[in-house]
Order: structure tokens, then sequence, then C-alpha cells
């Protein structure tokens, strides 16, 4: 594929609205926008800007992604995406290439989406395929004047090193940093519908007012627009995932409290998060945070902290990670107890295996973790998961996979629900019953209204909450 800019508008002349014609490519008028890696990040905002309007090419490295995504398939589970890539495919405007000259010189704007691992050695981020997509832009040849955007969450300084590499190998063009902060499971609704914008730029270029361009729709939406300097953008992303990963951690702390105090953590999340300034979102207890996000981006965010001497100030992300961790111990720990002492040739149903609801994802996950950890003690363990087995499988192939809840606990002598599917939560306690060999449940995300299942004959155990409710004799 080639395709030339002739009658193309210079970079200055962007409209302020993009075009939103419906006759796509044929008509198109706003900035041409190319999308660098097309894994979760990648795929979701090309289909989002050509949603948007915009004719947009999606490159990747991978030619099976970008045969995938070329015929319709999103290769990962999102809810709405592959019926809005479908959609998009067929009006023209979103293509995908794995010919990196297909889109140096054709975008107006490049939108750096590519994976930013966890390094092995000591826990930073790996930058490799972020230098690899800048290095192939930047020998193929940039337009003139061409935006490049950052999105993928790097350590700070990671944008003016760049910067000043497209700087000297094409001083017309431009670098802003634009972290993006979508949710798996809302990934289109995220990118849609943003809760803020961060743009950092350098003072005094073209960036703002094109990235005000390209997000024209966003911003009348009403999505509010910080407008700030690199390290800041950066720091923005990596500032937020910490956030949330603290919050988690705090609140599973305390659930190790309420075990030894006796106490209830849900009754405890519920009351602290009426207090506005504290609020009820991600206070939810139970056996952790994992995913591609936040276990990584908390440990490059202190591997950068150690880089520029400042290792002090985010210390406490190590003790963050540390409770994380701790939860999926406990979490085996609780369903040895359960059983007696042991998990030794004994059957387990485990109900979940990615690392949240509506997603396929297990990188990191907290599920399969104790999965694992409970099959190396000697239990034969069989998940289900609603769409994450063909994932887990290869995996983790010490444990059993079946095709539905019924199969996986048929004959269990205890039932984990580590995932909190829908499906799950809406399981009937005494329709179960006559499938498995014990009515233990270990409910690992509090998924499950304990009363009712304890009400159906099941002895109900999770993190932070009393094994059984206490009665009058206990407060005798
Ligand atoms: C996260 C951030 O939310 C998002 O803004 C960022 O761009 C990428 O990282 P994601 O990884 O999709 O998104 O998952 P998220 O919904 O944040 O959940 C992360 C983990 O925390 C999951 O394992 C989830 O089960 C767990 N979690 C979340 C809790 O254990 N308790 C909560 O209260 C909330």
């Amino acid at each position: 594929m080639s395709r030339s800019r002739v009658g193309r508008p210079s970079t200055s002349e962007w409209p302020t609205t993009p075009p939103g014609d419906p006759a796509g490519a044929a008509g198109e008028t706003g900035p041409r926008i190319a999308v660098l890696g097309t894994g979760y990040l990648g795929a979701t905002h090309a289909v989002c800007m050509a949603e948007l309007g915009f004719t947009v090419i999606g490159y990747d490295v991978d030619t099976a992604k970008v045969a995938r995504l070329s015929v319709g398939e999103v290769p990962f589970f999102e809810p709405g995406l592959e019926e809005l890539l479908r959609k998009n495919l067929e009006s023209g405007r979103l293509s995908f290439t794995a010919e990196i000259g297909d889109v140096a010189t054709w975008a107006d704007v490049h939108f750096i989406c590519v994976g930013t691992p966890q390094r092995p050695s000591d826990g930073g981020a790996d930058l490799t395929y972020v230098d690899a997509v800048v290095d192939a832009l930047i020998d193929t040849g940039l337009a003139p004047g061409a935006l490049v955007v950052g999105k993928s969450t790097v350590p700070t300084g990671t944008a003016a090193a760049l910067a000043a590499r497209i700087h000297a190998a094409a001083p017309d063009a431009e670098l802003a940093w634009n972290p993006e902060f979508l949710r798996e499971g809302f990934a289109v609704n995220d990118t849609l519908r943003p809760d803020r914008l961060v743009f950092g730029v350098m003072p005094d270029g073209a960036a703002e007012a094109r990235l005000r361009a390209v997000y024209a729709q966003t911003i009348e939406a009403g999505t509010p627009v910080v407008v700030t300097d690199y390290a800041t953008a950066e720091l923005v992303k990596v500032a937020a995932n910490a956030f949330l990963a603290t919050k988690i951690s705090f609140i599973n702390a305390m659930a190790e409290i309420c075990d030894v105090a006796g106490a209830d953590v849900l009754e405890l999340a519920t009351s602290i998060g009426y207090d506005a300034r504290i609020g009820s979102r991600f206070l939810r207890p139970g056996i952790g945070f994992g995913g591609g996000c936040l276990p990584k981006d908390i440990r490059a965010f202190q591997a950068r902290a150690t880089e520029l001497g400042a290792a002090d100030s985010l210390a406490f992300l190590a003790e963050v990670d540390a409770v994380n961790l701790r939860a999926r111990g406990r979490a085996v720990t609780l369903t040895r107890s359960a059983l007696g002492g042991t998990v030794d040739g004994r059957r387990l149903g485990v109900l979940g295996a990615a690392f949240k609801p509506n997603s396929d994802d297990i990188r990191d996950s907290p599920a399969l973790d104790i999965a694992a950890a409970l099959a190396a003690d000697g239990a034969l363990v069989t998940v289900y998961d609603p769409a994450a087995v063909p994932n887990a499988r290869p995996r983790y192939p010490s444990l059993n996979y079946a095709s539905s809840v019924r199969e996986a606990v048929t004959g269990a002598d205890a039932v984990l629900v580590l995932t909190e599917w829908g499906e799950f939560r809406e399981l009937d306690p005494a329709a179960l019953l006559s499938y498995v060999a014990g009515a233990v449940m270990v409910d690992g995300r509090h998924a499950l209204d304990a009363a009712r299942w304890r009400a159906a004959g099941w002895t109900y155990h999770s993190l932070g909450r009393p094994a059984a409710a206490p009665t009058e004799a206990d407060a005798r």
C-alpha cells in the first residue's frame, strides 16, 4: 500500500474540527493519523480515531495481528470494539499495515502505542519497542511538520530524550506526550470519553493546537484538558496507577487486620467509602490487583525513582506490591484451612482466570497465580473462565480446564471464585450443591452474598471477614 500526499493541507492548516465525513478517505480533510503498535491501547485508539472521522492506519510489526485486524477480528476480548473495528474498516477510514513505509511519510500525526514491558533485571520499563518505532519513523522519514504523540507508559525523562532524537533527524517535526488511561473492559468508552486529556508539550510549539484539533470532539463534549510539560505528562500516568494500586493494597491491608481482629472488611470499606474524601471506588478488597499495568507500572516507577536518586519517595510502593502479593498467599492459606489444613489430593473448582472480569487478559492474574500455587500443593485444580481459558491453557499446563461452571465444579471438594464475572455472581448456590463433592466456597473477590450461600448449606470463606456470622454465643 502506498499513498500520495497530493492535495493535502499543510499541517498548519489543520481544521479545528475533524472531518466526521462519512465518505471517509475519499473526502478526508483532517490530519492523517498513524497508530504505531496495535495491542490493547493501539488497536482501540486506531478504531476510536477512525470512529471520530479521521483516516487512520494502524501499524504493527506483528503481521499476524495486522492480518486479523484487517479482516475485522480483534485479537483480544474487549466489549464493543469488534463492531466498531468492522464499521470503520467498511467505511474505508481505517486500515492496518506491517510496512512502516506506508505510514511514516503519509501521516500528519503518529500516535506511539507500543508496549513497555517490565525489564526482568530491575523491574524498570523496557523501552525497546518505543525506541524501535521511533527509529523506524526517523529512518523512513517523517512528513514535513509531522507531530509524534507518545501514549505508551514510559519512565519520566523518556519524552525529552525522544524529542531530541526526532528534532535532530527532522527539525520541523514535533513530539507531544499524551498518556492514555483506558481500562480493559471499558477501553472504547475510556478512549472516546476520557476523564481528562493530558498534553505534555514544549512551550511555544504547535503541538497543543494540533492536539486540540485532533481531540476537538472530545474537548467540545466537556473533557478537561491539562497542558503541561513532558515530565509531568509522563508522571501523571504512573502517579495515577500508583495511587489506584495503593488504594487497593490499603483495603487489603485492612483485610489482614480484620482477620486478626475478627472484624468485617466489607463493612469497613463501605463505611469509609461514604466519606467523599475517600470514595468507594478501587476500595474493593480481595485477592488484589493484576493485569498488564498496575503491577508493572508501580515497579517501573520505583526503578525510575531510584535512578533519579529519589528511591525513598516511592519506598511505600514496595509495601503496596508486597501487600498485593500477600493477598494471593492468604487466599491459598484460606483454601487450605477451609479444607482442614491441606489441599493435597483434593479437587478444586476454580471460577475465573482473567485478572479481572470482562477481559481475557491473564497477565499477572491473581486468579491463575493462586490456582497454580494450589496445584503445586498437590490439589487437582480445574479452571473455568468465560473468556480467558484459551490464553491460560498454554501458560499454566499444570491446571485442568473446563468449558462451563458445572464442569469445573463437578466432584470438587471446594469451589473458589477468583474473578468476579457476572456469571459467577448470579450462580444459584442451591443448584450448585448437586454437582460438588463438598459444599465449601472460597470467595476471593467478595463477589457472592455470603448469607445466601450459607443459608443454602455452604461453608463460605473470604479474606477479611469472619468465617461465619457471629452468634450470640460468640458475643458471650
Ligand atoms: C488500569 C487503570 O485503571 C487504567 O487507568 C490504566 O490505564 C491501566 O491500568 P486495568 O489494568 O484495565 O486498568 O484494570 P483495573 O480496572 O484498574 O483493575 C486492575 C486490577 O485491580 C484488577 O486485577 C482488579 O481486579 C483489581 N481491583 C480493582 C481490585 O482488586 N479492587 C478494586 O477495588 C479495583
